[in-house]
């Protein structure tokens, strides 16, 4: 491949900064898109949406070891930065950066952000400190970038949530966009694990959405909402998901368990095949 058709790319923080610096002294505003790379068409309409309201974009790229469990495979997650870099071409993004894992944590590295309510269920059940890897990674970016603007997709929305906790929290000057959930032709969220489905499990994987949509019309009129989890969750059984993890109606910033809608909330959901974890939500707008 031709590399100098790449998008270019920066590996230390001090280049990095010399680089915003620069940005920032000419009057333009810098925007983030953080991401570990494997990048698809959800990746790239983040991209897209930050272009709106930045001069400048940076894409990170870094497999993250603090946000993976013991039991998760850091080694096998996908890497594919000569890709991700010739994708980029074709959008607005001026430079990714891909630090090292001692550039991110060098020697005697300790320091954890930690959000532990927000972080506690649904994903952190199943991820304990996860989202400590998340939020720490998170601050990290955003404070060696200077970011104006960072973006993060509403596909997972809890760690939107986290982060719009942290960044609020910790009063760290930079504003939190969330991103469109990015959906293939059959409502299934764009995933890089979507490739891990057989092409009966992908079939069936399209029912996750349309089986959400019909307890988002249920709330918005007011039927009784564990009534309407627990029938999203028979059905994507019945539909041959393996396992449900998690079908929960929660305010829409706190996450925590609603029993009725006052304006916007959220529905939140983990579809299992075997081992393969399908997140997906949407927004459920009172209609009363
Ligand atoms: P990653 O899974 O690579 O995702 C990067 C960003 O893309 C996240 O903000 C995620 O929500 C968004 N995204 C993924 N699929 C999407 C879709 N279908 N539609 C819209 N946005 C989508 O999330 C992470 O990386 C990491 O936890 C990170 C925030 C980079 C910290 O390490």
């Amino acid at each position: 491949m031709n590399t100098s058709a790449l998008i270019p790319v920066t590996r230390t923080v001090a280049d990095l900064r010399d680089i915003v610096k620069k940005w920032h002294a000419d009057g333009l505003k810098v925007g983030l898109v953080p991401t570990m790379g494997a990048l698809h068409h959800g990746h790239l309409s983040l991209v897209n949406e930050i272009a709106s309201k930045v001069d400048k974009i940076i894409v990170s790229i870094f497999v993250n070891p603090a946000q993976f469990g013991e039991n998760e495979d850091l080694s096998k997650y996908p890497r594919q930065e000569t890709e991700d870099r010739s994708k980029l071409t074709e959008t607005q993004a001026d430079l990714v950066f891909a630090p090292s894992v001692s550039e991110m944590y060098p020697d005697g590295f300790e320091t954890k952000v930690a959000v532990p309510k927000l972080g506690k269920d649904y994903e952190g059940v199943n991820r304990p400190g996860h989202f400590e890897g998340v939020a720490t990674v998170v601050t990290k970016l955003i404070l060696q970038s200077h970011a104006d603007v960072a973006i993060f997709g509403e596909k997972d929305y809890q760690q939107l949530a986290v982060i719009r906790r942290f960044v609020k929290d910790l009063n760290i000057s930079c504003e939190i966009m969330g991103g469109t959930l990015v959906r293939e032709n059959d409502g299934l969220a764009a995933s890089s694990r979507n490739v891990y489905l057989s092409p009966k499990e992908r079939e069936t994987a399209g029912s996750f959405n349309k089986i959400l949509k019909q307890l988002v019309i249920g709330a918005e009129v007011g039927k009784n909402l564990r009534k309407l989890e627990q029938d999203a969750a028979s059905e994507l059984l019945k539909a041959g998901f393996t396992k449900v993890d998690y079908v929960s109606i929660v305010d829409k910033d706190t996450l925590l368990p609603i029993d009725k809608i006052k304006g916007e909330a959220r529905v939140i959901s983990v579809a299992r095949f075997g081992n393969v974890r399908l997140l997906d939500n949407m927004a459920i707008n009172s209609k009363e």
